[in-house]
């Protein structure tokens, strides 16, 4: 990355703060003072600012297992959100949720401080798919699979054609894979419930190539690895 952006991201300055900064030659890079602001830098350089370590300032991206009853917002004075679950410092670095999951979804919820990536993430017209399980009553059969598939007309919008996969299909309740290319309000719940299934358990198992991590327990949290975020990256063209 380019160093005068890495510096604006890590340190929340403007562009034009970081280019002053690093002209002035009191940046340093690895320990090497860099004074050209157009200068290649690795995205984990250790950068130095009037002595000072910029590494806890860096951008931030996390994947968390959200558990149900948590509002996915910054923040709620009356319900517990997601953010409480995270150190103080993501918010200030300005780590926020990539999209919403309802107060009762649980599964692989994304942070980044990285607006770019969650704009693409959740831009429609990158088609970045959003995997769900969900346990809904009743017995799924090949009519809700193909109204999936041909797409299904909500009250405000018609859904995209989605692959409904039915892992288990009993009297009572069934057990359900659906992947979305978009993410209106409650949109598997609605398309569940418009072929006559109430969802009983919904959870996120992945979005785009990042799977949510079978180790992380409910309401746990990990920083992605290099490999996630380049992946997360070139899904939405941002190599
Ligand atoms: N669809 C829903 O209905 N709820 C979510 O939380 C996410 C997708």
């Amino acid at each position: 990355m380019r160093l005068d952006k890495l510096l604006a991201q890590s340190a929340g300055l403007s562009r034009s703060q970081a280019r002053e900064l690093i002209r002035a030659g009191r940046l340093l890079v690895d320990g090497q003072v860099e004074a050209r602001v157009e200068a290649r830098v690795r995205d984990t350089a250790a950068l130095t600012l009037d002595g000072q370590p910029l590494r806890a300032l860096r951008a931030m991206h996390l994947m968390m297992n959200k558990p149900a009853g948590l509002l996915t917002a910054a923040r709620d004075t009356r319900a517990g959100t997601v953010m409480d679950l995270l150190p103080p410092q993501a918010a200030a670095l300005g780590c926020m949720p990539v999209g919403r999951l309802d107060r009762d979804t649980e599964g692989l919820l994304l942070f980044t401080s990285d607006g770019e990536l969650a704009h693409r993430l959740l831009s429609p017209k990158r088609k970045v798919g959003k995997l769900y399980e969900a346990r809904v009553s009743g017995q799924l059969g090949q009519a809700a699979v193909d109204a999936f598939a041909r797409g299904i007309q909500l009250a405000d919008f018609t859904a995209r054609p989605a692959l409904l996969q039915v892992l288990e299909a009993r009297e009572d309740t069934s057990l359900a894979r659906v992947e979305l290319t978009e993410g209106k309000h409650r949109q598997v719940r609605r398309m569940f419930q418009n072929q006559g299934h109430e969802v009983l358990r919904l959870t996120r198992l992945r979005i785009g190539p990042l799977a949510l991590d079978p180790g992380l327990e409910t309401g746990a949290w990990r920083e992605l690895s290099k490999e996630e975020l380049r992946a997360l990256r070139e899904a939405v063209a941002l190599a």
